[in-house]
């Protein structure tokens, strides 16, 4: 059950963070990745029959060093949004533990 101040609460953080999306729907992973990575190559690279990653640890790598080329300083946090990101939507290789 959703009462009535949680929803404030969504509302009210939504506002505060405007986003051009709400909340819920934000990916920051994706977000990152459609302003930094996709003017170089499109998501086409990573659906490609000869992948360069294999496992979740080769996707961070290509994403640390991608970012690190293009400038970015991207934070662990940024990095594991990225990867997350990445691994979701085109590799989906199962979580490491
Ligand atoms: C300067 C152009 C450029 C930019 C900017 C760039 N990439 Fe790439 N990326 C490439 C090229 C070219 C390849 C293919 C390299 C190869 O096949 O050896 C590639 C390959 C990759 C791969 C491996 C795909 C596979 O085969 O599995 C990943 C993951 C990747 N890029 C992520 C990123 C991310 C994340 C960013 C943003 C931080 C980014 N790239 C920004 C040019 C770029």
């Amino acid at each position: 059950m959703v009462n009535a101040s949680s929803l404030y609460a969504v509302v009210i953080s939504g506002l505060v963070m405007a986003a051009p999306v709400t909340a819920e729907t934000f990916d920051r992973g994706q977000a990152l990745y459609e302003n930094h990575c996709e003017a170089c190559h499109d998501t086409g690279a990573h659906l490609r029959g000869e992948r360069r990653a294999t496992s979740i640890s080769d996707i961070r790598k290509w994403v640390t060093t991608w970012g690190f080329h293009a400038g970015l300083g991207w934070s662990d946090e940024e990095v594991d949004d990225v990867t997350d990101f990445l691994n979701r939507r085109f590799y989906q290789f199962t979580v490491q533990p």
